[in-house]
């Protein structure tokens, strides 16, 4: 399994420490497609990164991390075939999974702590897609994506 994180400037403690977690805790290997610097770093570039690495297949899931969450989210949610979920408890993360089959976690670093983050990893990380109504619905999502892209 991959993951692909990406983050602004505000993130930089944050994503290296989420990056080291799941290396550990899941031997899963992680990519980093954000900034390491403090310099000020603009999130779309970041979200649109990490999620291209998504849907060109480079990762399995993803994760963006700006000062809220907000703005790296909604970065990650203009690129076709992402499912963006910005969460700030572990009880969505799980469900953006089991129900909405989010393929991107976006949280804030300025918003949620290191260890809340962490249990916030671990439900997006170990939650399934449970398809049935719910694939029907995620496909209704992807087709106003399409519809949008026709204009
Ligand atoms: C950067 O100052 C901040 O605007 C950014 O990290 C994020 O919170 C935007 O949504």
């Amino acid at each position: 399994m991959k993951i692909g994180i990406g983050n602004d400037h505000s993130a930089v403690e944050m994503k290296e420490e989420i990056k080291a977690y799941i290396e550990e805790k899941y031997g899963y290997e992680v990519i980093n497609y954000g900034t390491d610097s403090h310099e000020s770093f603009d999130y779309p570039i970041a979200g649109e990164a990490v999620s291209r690495a998504v849907v060109n297949g480079d990762v399995d899931l993803g994760i963006a991390i700006c000062g809220t969450g907000i703005g790296i989210s909604l970065s990650c949610n203009k690129v076709h075939g992402i499912r963006c979920a910005c969460c700030s408890e572990p009880y969505s993360a799980a469900l953006s999974r089991r129900h909405n089959n989010a393929n991107v976690l976006a949280f804030g670093a300025r918003v949620v702590g290191p260890e809340l983050a962490k249990m916030i990893v671990d439900s997006f990380l170990t939650s399934e897609f449970e398809g049935g109504r719910h694939a029907r619905r995620v496909g209704m999502i992807m087709d106003i994506e399409e519809r949008e892209s026709q204009k």
